[in-house]
This record gives structure tokens, sequence and C-alpha cells, in this order.
């Protein structure tokens, strides 16, 4: 027979555990508090800037997947003294000894008083799956060697891990973020947005354009990195001329867009591994009828997701964002774009924008229209989760202030800087984790197992 104050005790217990799950499911907005203030950009004569040495040499080296399969790469470098030739060399063993090279196309570009080096693209198409390449540039002249592994063939079971960065920028902060991210096990990287921030210089000065790319090299010139265009990629400046957006942006970055039948550089598709990732532009049209707008439906359309299981959407203004900071600016393509993305169970969307870090639970607010006020985002399991990232250190600063009370379809949200981690196990279920630069590199400051939308939901009904 229990005494009453075991059964009061008891009773107690229940109480507290029952208010931790109710608690445990609230969301959490995290007590780390940090400095606020914008930090500075590391200086242009830096030692992380540093130009190569010997004449000519290949600088701003970045490779990007080149085709939708995964058996294609973009190499970009830049040279400056003199155009050079735009032949890769490569092979399966290092120290020169290719078998193969392709040559690519050189340019330049000007932007108000700035003209660019000669910016060189080559795509080498062809590769194995599964496989290490080593590559050389500048061969003749002041040759530079690289390697990358291009990803494991698509198959509903292939393991395999991407890096998310947003709005990085060259601050001490970013270096911080780079250093992390490249002690991660990251394959490959989803960048939602905003690379170089040279337009916080007078005419954007584009030299901050070249600083950065020397400055992501140690990572962009081994492994991909997937492009997504964010507002500082605009350099739009009608004052002195400077009217075609994205100018700096297209001509340095490129990606497999004709692949996948987009008509623009800036949304494209491409599969890689257990995964199909679609890059949208959040600064194009993308009303009904739009370029953007036809070719997005095609491109969930030719998803199969026996092949890819996972489905992943890259975008740089976020949908789902409860920081005061560029509060509800992704609102209008989240009302056009969100039907489709649930309809297609898309299992996690990344957006930058925010110089924050937020996580939501899987959540849907498609039943919304003009007339039925059902206006509040539901929790469904079936429903994509939205992950805000733009918190890779950029010269602006973090954006500290968020909307209270913590809405229900918020898990996380914490304004400190750092990157994350999608690592997919299989064709049901992926992790992912983020890593603020507080922390050593296998710190997890937030983490959530993913259920694929598609196979796991079709299982378990
Ligand atoms: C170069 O590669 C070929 C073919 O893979 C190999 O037979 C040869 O030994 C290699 N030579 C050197 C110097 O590594
Ligand atoms: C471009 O113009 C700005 C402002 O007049 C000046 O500070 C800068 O030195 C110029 N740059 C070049 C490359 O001429
Ligand atoms: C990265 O790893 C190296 C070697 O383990 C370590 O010295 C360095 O501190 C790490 N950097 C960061 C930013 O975690
Ligand atoms: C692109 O268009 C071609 C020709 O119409 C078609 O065969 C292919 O499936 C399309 N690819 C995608 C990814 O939509
Ligand atoms: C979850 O979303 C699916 C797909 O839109 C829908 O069929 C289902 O009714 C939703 N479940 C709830 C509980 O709202
Ligand atoms: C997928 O991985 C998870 C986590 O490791 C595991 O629990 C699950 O059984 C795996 N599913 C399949 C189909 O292999």
């Amino acid at each position: 027979m229990k005494t009453a104050c075991e059964m009061s005790c008891t009773l107690l217990s229940i109480v507290l555990l029952l208010s931790c799950i109710s608690l445990s499911n609230a969301g959490i907005t995290s007590r780390y508090m940090r400095r606020l203030a914008a930090s500075t950009d590391i200086p242009e004569d830096s030692p992380y800037f540093k130009v190569p040495e010997g004449f000519n040499a290949p600088q701003q080296v970045h490779i990007t997947q080149g085709d939708y399969e995964g058996n294609a790469v973009i190499v970009s470098w830049v040279t400056t003294e003199e155009p050079g030739d735009s032949k890769v060399y490569y092979g399966k063993e290092p120290g020169s000894n290719y078998t193969d090279y392709v040559v690519g196309t050189a340019g330049t570009y000007s932007f108000y008083n700035y003209t660019s080096g000669f910016i060189h693209h080559s795509t080498i198409s062809g590769l194995e799956f599964n496989t290490k390449y080593y590559y050389t540039l500048g061969a003749g002249q002041s040759p530079r060697e690289f390697w990358f592994v291009t990803p494991p063939e698509s198959e509903l079971d292939t393991p395999y891990t991407f890096g998310v960065i947003g709005d990085l920028g060259q601050t001490f902060d970013s270096l911080s973020t780079l250093q992390h991210y490249m002690n991660s096990s990251g394959q490959s990287l989803l960048y939602v947005g905003d690379l170089s921030y040279a337009d916080n210089y007078p005419f954007d000065n584009n030299v901050r354009w070249d600083t950065w790319g020397r400055f992501v090299e140690p990572s962009t010139a081994y492994q991909p990195w997937i492009w997504t265009a964010g507002n500082h990629e605009l350099d739009y400046i009608p004052e002195v001329g400077e009217t075609e957006p994205f100018k700096p942006f297209t001509h340095r970055y490129l990606t497999p867009y004709k692949a996948t039948n987009s008509t623009s550089q800036l949304w494209y598709s491409i599969k890689r591994g257990p995964a199909t990732i679609i890059v949208l532009s959040s600064y194009s049209a993308y009303g009904k009828y739009t370029p953007q707008y036809k070719w997005f439906l095609n491109a969930l359309a030719a998803v199969d997701r026996s092949v890819t299981p996972w489905l992943i959407v890259l975008v740089h203004s976020p949908w789902y964002n409860s920081n005061t900071y560029h509060y509800m600016e992704g609102e209008t393509m989240r009302v056009i774009f969100e039907p489709f993305i649930v309809q297609y169970k898309v299992d996690i969307v990344f957006a930058g924008h925010v110089h924050a870090y937020e996580r939501t639970y899987p959540v849907s607010n498609v039943k919304y229209d003009i007339v039925n006020a059902l206006c509040t985002p539901e929790k469904n399991e079936t429903a994509p989760v939205y992950v805000v990232i733009g918190d890779g250190g950029n010269i602006e600063g973090l954006a500290g202030v968020y909307t209270q009370p913590q809405p229900a379809y918020s898990a996380f949200r914490e304004a400190s800087f750092g990157h994350g981690l999608f690592e997919i196990y299989n064709h049901t279920h992926a992790y992912f984790t983020w890593h603020r630069n507080q922390d050593g590199e296998k710190v997890a400051a937030d983490s959530a197992i993913i259920l694929n939308k598609y196979w796991y939901s079709a299982t378990s009904a």
C-alpha cells in the first residue's frame, strides 16, 4: 500500500513528465546570447586572399556539378596577366600523368570602372560515379593541381552528406564558418545565396568578388558548391549604368541549367546521389505563366523518387521565418509555390537571407485562400521541413530579434553563425544537424531526424 506522500510524489512526477512533453513540442528559442554587432571584412591584403604564386597562375578555382545525372563537373577559374588556355587536364592519378583534357572558354566582363580577369569555364563530362579525379589548370605556365570525388550513382539507399551554408561573405566570422565546414563530413555544399557581399563597397567594388573567390577556394576547388542566387548577387546600380541584374554572379558562377531545360542560370535542378535538388531564384519572376513557374512544375514532375528518394529545394528568401529581419519577404513566393511543394512531397527546403538559424516542424499552410481565413500553418508529417540558415557570418552581422511568442510551427531558432549538415542514411531517414561556430565541429547545437515525406508516409500509412 502506498503512502500519501508516495502517491503525491508519483502524481508530481507524472505532471512533470507531461509538462516536459508539452514543452518539447512548443519549440525552442535558444537562450544563447551573442554580440550582434556586424564584424568587419578581412583586409584585402590578408593571407586568406593570397594570390597564388607564378606567372598567370590560376586563381579563384571552383567547381560545380555540370549535368543532371552527376557525371560532369564545371571547373571555373581566373587568370589575370593574360588569357592563357582554358584546358583542364584530368585523370585518376595525381602528378601530371593525365589521360585526358577538355578545353573551355575564357571571357571578361566590366562593371562600372572595374574589369575582371579572364574567367575560364570548362566542363568535364563522361566521368564515372564515385571516383576520385585529379585535375590540373595552368599547365605550361604555373600549374596547380586539385581533386574531386564524383557522387555515387543515384539509387534508393545511397548514403550521402550535404553541407549547407548561406550568406557567407568574407569576414572573420565567415572564415570560422568555412573552417568549421571544411572539418566536417560534407561531400558537397548546398549554398543558399549571398556570396561575396561586394555590394557593401562603393560601386559594388568587384575586387571583393575576386577576394571571395580566393577565400573559398580551399573548399570550392575540391567539392562542388551548388549555387543559389541571393539579393547580394543582383549588383544593380542604374545610377552608373549597371542595369543588368546578376552580372558578376552569372559571369563567375555557371550552373548546369540547360540539362533540365531551364532557360536561366538562376533556376535549375540536379540529381546528386540519393537526392534531387531544385534551385529557385527569389529575385526572378515566379508568378503563374512565368518561365520559372512553368519550369518548376516540370522539374517537380520529372523527379523519380524510386531513383532519388530525397527531394530538396534551395531558395534564398525563406517562406517560413519568425525572425523580424526580412519578415514575410518570401510570402508571395510561398503562396504561389507551397501547394506544389506539398503535393510533390518535398522533404526539406533550405533558405538563407535571414542572418540566423531556424528549423520548423513539418508544416503546411496550403489550405488558406483569400476568403476562408484558414491562415494558421498546420503541423503535418507529410509536409516539408523548412530551414533558415543565412548565418554564414557576413559583414551585416546577426539578426537577433525574433517575433514573440515563437509560432507553433517553429521548432528551434537561434541567432548564431554556423553551418548545417544534411546526412542521408537511406531512403526513409536523414539526419539534419546545425553547428554553431562557438563549438567544435562535432557538436550539434540543433539536430532532427528528417523522415522522407514520400517513402516514410507511403510505408507507414
Ligand atoms: C601513368 O599512367 C599510366 C596509365 O595509368 C601508368 O601505366 C604509368 O605507370 C603512369 N606513369 C607514371 C609516371 O606515374
Ligand atoms: C573606381 O572609381 C572609384 C570611385 O571614383 C575609385 O575609388 C576607384 O579607385 C576606381 N577604381 C578603378 C579600378 O579605377
Ligand atoms: C579543424 O581541424 C583541425 C585538425 O583537427 C583543428 O586543428 C582545427 O582547430 C579545426 N578547426 C575548426 C574551426 O574546428
Ligand atoms: C528536358 O526536355 C527533354 C526534351 O523535351 C526531355 O526529354 C527531358 O526529359 C527534359 N528533362 C527534364 C529534367 O525535364
Ligand atoms: C497532411 O497533408 C496531406 C497532404 O496535403 C493531407 O492529405 C492531409 O489531410 C494532411 N493531414 C492533416 C492532419 O491535415
Ligand atoms: C534507415 O536508417 C534508419 C536510421 O539508421 C534506420 O532506423 C532504418 O531502419 C533504415 N531504414 C532502412 C529501410 O534501411
